[in-house]
């Protein structure tokens, strides 16, 4: 069996297209990010790196950065259009019950099933919002360090801490994503229907 086929069956069932190809188009820019962020270096002074390696690795990190300042943004955007502002943020409009039943389920050491306003859209909608503000303090300290603002090593420091977000929630997202995917109870039941 191809690993990769329940992954992309779930997305398709439960993403309509344009999400499912932003999503993946996002998912794989910010593992890029992350990975050339271990190959890159700019000093407090703002000087890039001055080995190869550091230096390919700067610009290849703020290049692929400025497409996701495009692609996530449009990831929100369309996000937001097609699911609501509610959907992500249900306790912001008083919205509590799908919540309250999925961490009664988590109690019961129950995962449950994604659905609008639970947890995981919950989580979905901290994970947009880590994404933007990664994204911003990466571009604005880019401005700054372009037109030599001496407020651009502080966009930096908030930049690598913010990275931190982002990171936690790739890990805590991807992780609950695999679970519920290759779930072997639920493998079995789709490959008996
Ligand atoms: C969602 C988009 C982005 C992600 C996920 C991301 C991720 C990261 C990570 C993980 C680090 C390392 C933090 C650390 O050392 O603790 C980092 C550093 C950095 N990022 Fe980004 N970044 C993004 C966007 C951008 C953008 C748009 C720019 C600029 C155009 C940028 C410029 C930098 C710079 C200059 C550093 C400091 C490198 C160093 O000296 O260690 N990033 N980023
Ligand atoms: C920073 C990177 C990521 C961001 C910003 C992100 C964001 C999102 C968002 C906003 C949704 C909901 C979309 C909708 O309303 O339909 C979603 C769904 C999903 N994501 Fe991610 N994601 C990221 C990385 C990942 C990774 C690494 C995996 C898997 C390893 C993953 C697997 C999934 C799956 C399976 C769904 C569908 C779940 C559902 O609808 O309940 N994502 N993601």
């Amino acid at each position: 069996m191809d690993i990769t086929s329940p992954f992309f069956h779930y997305l398709k069932q439960h993403q309509s297209t344009a999400i499912r190809h932003l999503h993946l188009t996002v998912m794989m820019l910010v593992l890029l990010e992350v990975l050339l962020s271990n190959i890159m270096h700019v000093n407090k002074q703002g000087e890039i790196g001055q080995s190869t390696l550091e230096y390919v690795g700067t610009w290849a990190h703020i290049v692929v950065g400025i497409s996701l300042v495009f692609f996530g943004s449009l990831f929100i955007i369309v996000a937001f259009k097609q699911r609501g502002f509610k959907y992500y943020f249900p306790y912001l409009c008083n919205q509590w019950q799908p919540l309250k039943s999925d961490i009664k389920l988590l109690t019961q050491l129950t995962l449950p099933e994604s659905k609008p306003y639970g947890i995981s859209s919950c989580i979905q909608g901290l994970g947009l919002g880590a994404l933007c503000l990664v994204y911003i303090t990466g571009i604005s300290w880019f401005i700054s360090w372009n037109l030599n603002l001496t407020l651009a090593p502080n966009l930096l420091h908030w930049h690598k801490t913010l990275t931190g977000l982002v990171e936690a929630y790739l890990v805590g997202h991807g992780v609950m994503a695999i679970v519920h995917i290759y779930n072997p109870l639920k493998l079995k039941r789709e490959v008996i229907n």
